[in-house]
């Protein structure tokens, strides 16, 4: 190494730049410790349960779904845009190769596609293990769906109970 390089360095060393780099180092280090949340202590298996979740395809659901796949799970996947689910399933695969995925249809604000899947369930599924029903909206303006029922009360909320 050149002399002269070396005493650039040195004088780095002895000026406030070390010391400003490793404030700076230290608050972005904070920053994302804090703003990556808690983490899920369990390690848990849930070899072979069928899961099925609602929205699976973006957001909470899609993570909920790869880390679920990876325990072991079969997940059916409740959504209501095909192409999405076939993005999402491929998200899910290269996060983990083995994953058991099944894409199904389902639009929560419509209870005929609700009574539609619940039957297609019913007919290939001999149980259920677990439900997560993730699907939901907000922010969303004033709306009728063709059922007559206002949107986000009947995704959030009526759908899980339509009979
Ligand atoms: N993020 C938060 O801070 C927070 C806080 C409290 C509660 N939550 C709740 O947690 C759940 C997930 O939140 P998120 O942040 O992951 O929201 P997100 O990214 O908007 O995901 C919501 C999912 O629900 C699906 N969905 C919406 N309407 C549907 C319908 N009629 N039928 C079927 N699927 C439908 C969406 O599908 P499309 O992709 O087709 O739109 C999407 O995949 C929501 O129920 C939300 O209300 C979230």
């Amino acid at each position: 190494m050149s002399e002269a390089f070396m005493n650039d360095f040195d004088q780095f060393t002895q000026s406030w730049w070390p010391y400003v780099i490793s404030f700076i180092i230290s608050i972005i280090s904070a920053i994302r410790i804090y703003m990556g949340g808690s983490k899920c202590e369990s390690s848990g298996r849930i070899e072979g349960k069928n899961v099925i979740i609602t929205g699976g395809a973006s957001g909470i659901g899609l993570e909920t779904t790869k880390e679920l796949s990876k325990r072991g799970a079969n997940i059916i996947l409740a959504i209501r845009n095909a192409e999405k689910g076939t993005k999402a399933v491929e998200e899910i695969k290269n996060f983990y190769q083995k994953a058991k995925v099944t894409v199904k249809i389902l639009d929560m604000s419509e209870f005929s596609s609700i009574r539609a899947f619940a039957q297609q369930i019913i007919d290939e599924y001999e149980k259920i293990d677990i439900l997560i029903n993730n699907a939901g909206i907000i922010f969303h303006p004033y709306k009728r769906t063709s059922e007559g029922n206002e949107l986000t009360f009947v995704t959030n909320y009526l759908g899980k109970f339509s009979i």
